[in-house]
């Protein structure tokens, strides 16, 4: 197993994790559910749902990775046996449905991110129309000023980076630019920060945001932000199985994932406190009182609308930095995605590294065309009558978060039920000599065995109710 690759320590294996972790998840769609959800009753949820529930899950996904040293598939076989090998394939399935969906909003925003810092899309009157256009068509090249605006020709651009980081294998390419990256997206953020607290009306945003109305709690809230902080963390499929097997024997898991944990919630805690003081900026310019937050538009709609209000120049270099952002947290997502199906094909099938990266990459896009022409082009798959008239990428998208509940309870049934929670426990103490007798083994222990396995199966089944029927027509 020597040429596997590995990370050079652990702060590689840390920043490469939150480079998995910190992801559209965090900047596109942790604000808008919590716009949706209430502001600060959802932010609350979310925090408990990391700490006490995905943190120990995280834990025991990376003790798999490390102490079996093989990509998701070899990991469950080489503990567990062929029949739990099927649960690995499962999650790289996940990975690269999640990844064909993924890639087509980060294309959706690295092409926002060229034609704001080109100057050309703040020209704009009217951003709900110009979204809806620029997602329909996805071959348009010519509408905005000779500049090539094809969303086809993004996502490819896309793609092409993320393989080519992956191509170049562990150190020398996911490290190296999560290295970069990481703090990058970090200063970006802060900076963007502290500029809009400076706005008129930022504290009202900022007072949505924090201060909880608990008459504001539905059971879509709950729902929303456990699923939400599963996804944020990449866990469930094996991603972090995965990046588990490239870490050192006497790097500390428990800590690494706390940092982790720490780094994510961080980033969504931040673009929240990025976007709400600008979102209720807009208001105070346009003097009403709600502009719409809720949805996955806020992004591509209500924020460049607020930069154009910031005027030619500013607006370009904010709204470029923040579409800048948002991409280096895509791809250091998309790396971690297609480092999961890569790695199976390397370590199991034994296949050449390059070629199954640049094999994977072509047919994970070729997936996502449906989804990109889910968003009008395509009418069929504009509105699935199966699925109550939604399209086809968010009915993706749906899937890939069930299929990431399932798989996490399915896995901490397996560390309890088949590898055993003490082969857990030793693979974890092996770096952390006082785990033994610590406070946190014994809460590991309740949480996996017992209220992770039961709270993420009782939610798989009511997400799937909720997508399919909804759940206010079932109960
Ligand atoms: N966590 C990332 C985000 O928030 C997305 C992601 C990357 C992911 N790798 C994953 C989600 C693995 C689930 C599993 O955007």
């Amino acid at each position: 197993m020597s040429n596997r690759g590995n990370f050079s320590g652990r702060i590689g294996f840390i920043l490469a994790a939150a480079g998995s972790a910190v992801g559209l998840g965090n900047i596109w769609r942790f604000p808008y559910l919590a716009g949706q959800n209430g502001g600060a009753v959802f932010l609350f949820f979310y925090l408990i749902c990391i700490f006490l529930l995905c943190y120990p899950v995280m834990v025991g996904e990376i003790a798999i990775g490390r102490a079996a040293n093989s990509d998701a598939y070899g990991s469950y076989k080489k503990l567990g046996g062929k029949g739990w090998g099927l649960l690995g394939l499962y999650g790289i399935l996940a990975g690269i449905l999640i990844l064909s969906f993924y890639n087509v909003v980060a294309g959706w925003a690295f092409g926002y991110f060229l034609q704001i810092s080109f100057g050309n899309l703040l020209h704009q009157q009217d951003f709900g129309p110009y979204f809806g256009a620029f997602v329909n068509d996805i071959f348009d090249l010519s509408s905005l000023q000779g500049f090539a605006n094809s969303n086809l020709l993004f996502s490819i651009l896309f793609m092409v980076a993320t393989a080519v980081i992956v191509s170049k294998g562990i150190q020398k390419g996911i490290e190296a630019a999560n290295k970069i990256m990481m703090p990058g997206l970090y200063l970006i953020l802060i900076g963007i920060i502290i500029y809009s607290l400076t706005l008129p009306n930022a504290m009202s945003g900022v007072k949505f945001y924090l201060i909880p109305d608990f008459s504001e709690l539905r059971w879509t809230t709950i729902l929303d932000g456990l699923k939400q902080a599963f996804f944020s963390l990449s866990l469930g499929m094996g991603c972090l199985i995965t990046y588990g097997s490239y870490l050192k024997k006497d790097d500390n898991i428990s800590k690494s994932a706390a940092i982790i944990s720490v780094a994510d919630t961080s980033v969504a805690f931040l673009s929240g406190m990025m976007v709400f003081p600008l979102v209720h900026f807009l208001q105070y310019k346009l003097q009403v009182d709600n502009v719409a937050t809720a949805g996955p538009p806020l992004i591509f709609i209500v924020l460049p609308q607020i930069f154009s209000e910031m005027g030619p120049v500013l607006g370009r270099i904010v709204g470029g930095s923040f579409f800048l952002l948002v991409c280096f947290a895509a791809l250091t997502s998309t790396i971690s995605l297609l480092e999961v199906p890569v790695a199976y094909f390397v370590d199991t099938m034994k296949y050449n590294r390059t070629r199954v990266v640049w094999g994977l990459a072509a047919g994970i896009f070729i997936l996502g065309i449906p989804c990109m022409v889910s968003q009008g082009m395509v009418p069929a798959l504009n509105q699935l009558d199966f699925y109550r008239g939604q399209d086809w990428l968010s009915f993706i998208a749906d899937m890939c978060d069930i299929m990431l509940t399932t798989g996490g309870c399915l896995m901490c049934i397996f560390i309890s039920r088949t590898w055993k929670i003490e082969n857990m426990h030793s693979e974890i103490s092996s770096s952390e000599p006082n785990y033994s007798t610590s406070f946190l083994k014994k809460y590991l222990t309740f949480t996996i065995m017992w209220v992770a396995p039961v709270l993420l199966g009782v939610l798989s089944i009511l997400v799937i109710i909720e997508k399919f029927w909804g759940l206010e027509n079932v109960f």
